[in-house]
Formats: C-alpha cells, structure tokens, sequence
C-alpha cells in the first residue's frame, strides 16, 4: 500500500520504500565485513522487524539464519513501559553464538537494551544492534546500536512493518501520523 491511498492519516512521508531499501544495501554492505568470519543469527522483534527483516536478509550476500521473537513493552499506547515481557522466545540456542538483533525502530531504548542483556544472559558470543529507525531524542537509556538506517524525529510514526493499532504496517514508506488518527 502506497500513502497515496491513506487520505489525511499520514502528515509527512519520511522515507520512502526505495530510499529505505537503499539504505539497508549500505548497511548490508557493513555486516558483511563485520561478519567476515562466521555469520550472525538474525534475531527478528516480531512483528515491527519483518520488513526490515524480509529486506536486509536478502541483501546480505551470506547464508542469513533467521529467529524470531515477540516482547511487549507498549500495551494498546504509543509510550514504552520499560517492562518488557517474552511472548514467542526463540527456537535457536546461542550459546556461543554471534546474534544480530534485527529492529524496526529504537524509541525510549528500553525494549532493546532488556533484550540485548537477557541474549547476552543467554552464552551468545557477541550481541549487536541493527534498526532501520531510531529517534535520538526519545533514547533514554545508553544503548550502542552497531547499525542504524534513519535517525527520525520524535514523531509516531508507521508503515514498513510499524504499526498503529496493528494497522499501516504494509504501507510501503515510513510517515508520520496525523494526531487526529491517535487522539480520535
Ligand atoms: P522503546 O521505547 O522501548 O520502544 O525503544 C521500541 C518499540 O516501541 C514501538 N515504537 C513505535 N511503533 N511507531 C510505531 O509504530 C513509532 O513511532 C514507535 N516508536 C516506538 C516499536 O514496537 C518498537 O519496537
Ligand atoms: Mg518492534
């Protein structure tokens, strides 16, 4: 789905899906020489990350292991709690594993700094960061994020894998919200 069929939902869009794929192409490019040695185990954040997920691993030019997990951290809102609880964990074991946790937007900082400590709790060799978006402003936290896409504004945003009431996830761009879609 494409903004052009959301009305007066969206306000801006922020990327749109051919700059969001050529960005991940450049960040594929790091990964690989990071990587050189053996692969990481791409780790999803279900279900934000299954776009960027969908999109980098088929960049990469390695075989891309893939798993998946779901925390909650918001409920229904648009504020992060800082609880974070696993509801889908991980098939794979990490023991000694490489891990590149795969994300689709880095806010408060909270969600993935509990997920990097419980992975790394976990005998993973390595725990790194890749996310297509991240708002400096909102980080709370001190968190090392390896590779990021986009830093974006402080703005909700949605589309490619975001969503807002489970809904824009397939639109194909990154946009911000209008107000009145939230505050309705
Ligand atoms: P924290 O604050 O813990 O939040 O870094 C990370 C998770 O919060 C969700 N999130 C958003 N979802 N538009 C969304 O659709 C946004 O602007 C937004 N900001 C944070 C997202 O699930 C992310 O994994
Ligand atoms: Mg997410």
């Amino acid at each position: 789905m494409d903004a052009s069929h959301l009305g007066d939902d969206l306000t801006v869009v922020l990327h749109t899906e051919a700059e969001l794929h050529a960005r991940l192409a450049e960040l594929a490019r790091e990964i690989e020489a990071d990587y050189r040695d053996e692969p990481p185990l791409l780790v999803g954040v279900l279900k934000g990350a299954v776009m960027v997920m969908a999109d980098l691993s088929r960049e990469l030019r390695f075989h891309a292991e893939m798993d998946w997990m779901a925390v909650s951290s918001y409920g229904a809102g648009t504020k992060s709690s800082g609880v974070v609880k696993i509801m889908k964990d991980l098939d794979a074991d990490l023991t000694g594993r490489d891990v590149l946790i795969v994300e689709d937007i880095i806010d408060s900082g909270l969600t993935l700094s509990w997920l990097k400590e419980n992975l790394e709790s976990r005998g993973a060799k390595s725990v790194r960061i890749c996310t297509m978006l991240r708002k400096p402003e909102a980080m709370k936290v001190d968190l090392e994020v390896d590779y990021v896409g986009y830093d974006i504004p402080v703005d909700f945003v949605v589309g490619y894998g975001l969503d807002y009431a489970e809904r824009y996830r397939n639109l194909r761009d990154v946009a911000i919200l209008a107000p009145h879609v939230y505050s309705e």
